[in-house]
């Protein structure tokens, strides 16, 4: 598996350069095609979800892209811990994207039927390769206990699941998730996590350097079939390589 790493001055340079390869995929599009996006939630995509609101709304044909989410917390749409309302607050409701395009995990729903659910829709609306649904990119974010999507090194476990969704819960604030497990995650055509701060930076060198600790760590169990992980980190968050 290769690391592909991209450092960037500041979330601006990363968020600028994330659009253009969104807008390149998107121009080279066979005419009934769709790209496909599983968004991650967190703090991170705040400032790139804003940027590309804010520069990229008259570049990108957004209503080419189907929005999918690696993981969502088991809270209303409303709630301003979901996933899906931070995406559409700062970047899906200011951009011409149709509703039809958003498919988001209900988190309001009961989590194991909701699981069962996001399951079909992922495979009810993406191509099947490998036996599994092929997401075009995927955008990941790290914890800083290694946890990525929705998959906590408590329940490392559900990374190898079976099913493409399984729910997941927080291991200090107990909350249930919904999240994509390993099967869909390394089945994408892209996977590109992206974390930033210094706080990611431990993380960040035990991952890439496939350290003694690292097998504890989820995230470090992302190796698409493809063999790349590109990592679009900044300064801080790399300080470590
Ligand atoms: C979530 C995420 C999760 C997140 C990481 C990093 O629902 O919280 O999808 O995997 O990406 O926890 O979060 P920050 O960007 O806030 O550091």
């Amino acid at each position: 598996m290769n690391n592909e790493i991209k450092i960037f001055n500041n979330t601006d340079e990363l968020s600028e350069y994330l659009g253009n390869f969104w807008k390149q995929k998107i121009d080279e599009l066979e005419s009934n095609k769709f790209y496909s996006i599983a968004l991650s939630g967190g703090n991170t995509p705040i400032k790139i979800f804003n940027y590309l609101s804010e520069n990229f709304r008259d570049k990108i044909d957004w209503n080419r892209i189907k929005f999918f989410w690696g993981d969502e917390r088991c809270v209303p749409p409303s709630d301003n811990d979901s996933n899906y309302k931070l995406a559409n607050d700062y970047l899906l409701r200011n951009v011409n994207l149709d509703e039809s395009n958003i498919f988001r995990i209900k988190g309001e729903r009961e989590p194991i039927e909701e699981a069962k659910a996001y399951s079909k829709i992922i495979e009810a609306n993406l191509p099947i390769a490998n036996g599994s649904p092929k997401f075009d990119f995927i955008l990941l974010g790290l914890g800083e206990d290694g946890h990525t999507a929705s998959i906590f090194p408590h329940e490392i476990e559900l990374f190898s699941s079976q099913n493409y969704c399984e729910v997941a819960v927080h291991p200090v604030s107990g909350q249930k998730r919904i999240t994509i497990t390993g099967n869909i995650i390394n089945n994408a055509e892209t996977v590109t996590f992206v974390a930033i701060g210094k706080s990611k930076a431990e993380r960040v060198f035990e991952i890439i350097n496939k350290t003694k600790v690292a097998k504890n760590y989820p995230a470090s169990l992302v190796n698409p079939i493809n063999g790349i992980v590109n990592w679009f980190l900044d300064v801080e968050s790399s300080s470590r390589l």
